[in-house]
């Protein structure tokens, strides 16, 4: 009874070290991020941006995920390779550290980003990302409606200045006119009376 016991006490110690070992390992690679839950604009450029701490050179590997959707963005070792998915080369930035970089969001980048990160050893840990892309039509159409009063408060100044200038204008030639009608039926009445004889 005592001898089974000491073999199950015996037992559980070498789990428990196997499973701390494991603990150790897992421990190993540590990522933080200052912020997980990230929300842009249309167009607008995000930073994921990841503190990884681990032994040796670590493979990155980032995921995109929404809803059943699941596209390798890409992978990379830090100053061994990069290797990116041709529909994302023009707009990823693979920075050093695992941090990756992302311009020009679309719509439909918004979702799930993962980062697994993988030591010479095989060992790897994943974290994960939440991007939320916001249209900006509402801003837009806002900024539209602003300028096109602006405009138009302009162009009816304008219009009414037109208005005023011409009505000046022609008030002002109306005055002269009627002041030089008189010396004009004067000199006509000379020259008639100058060649009548
Ligand atoms: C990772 O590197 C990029 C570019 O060098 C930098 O902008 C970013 O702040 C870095 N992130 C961390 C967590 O060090
Ligand atoms: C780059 O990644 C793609 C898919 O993730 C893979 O098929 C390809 O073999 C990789 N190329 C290199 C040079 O590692």
């Amino acid at each position: 009874m005592w001898h089974f016991r000491l073999w199950d006490v015996q037992d559980v110690a070498v789990f428990l070290s196997i499973a701390l070992y494991m603990c150790h390992l897992a421990g190993a690679i540590s990522i933080r991020s200052p912020q997980r839950s990230l929300t842009r604009s249309v167009q607008e450029d995000v930073d994921f941006s990841v503190d990884i701490t681990c032994s040796g050179t670590p493979t990155i590997q980032w995921t995109f995920m929404s809803g059943l959707v699941s596209r390798s963005i890409g992978s990379w070792k830090p100053g061994v390779y990069t290797n990116i998915t041709a529909d994302y080369s023009s707009r990823v930035q693979a920075h050093g550290n695992g941090s990756m970089g992302l311009s020009d969001l679309r719509l439909q980048d918004a979702g799930f980003y993962v980062v697994t990160v993988t030591e010479e050893t095989g060992n790897s840990k994943d974290f994960g990302f939440v991007l939320k892309v916001n249209e900006v039509l509402y801003e837009d159409l806002q900024y539209l409606v602003v300028t096109a009063l602006a405009l138009a408060f302009l162009v009816g100044l304008l219009m009414l200045s037109m208005w005023l200038l011409d009505k000046g204008y022609r008030k002002f030639l109306a005055w002269r006119q009627r002041k030089q009608m008189p010396e004009n039926d004067a000199t006509e009445l000379q020259h008639l009376d100058g060649t009548a004889p």
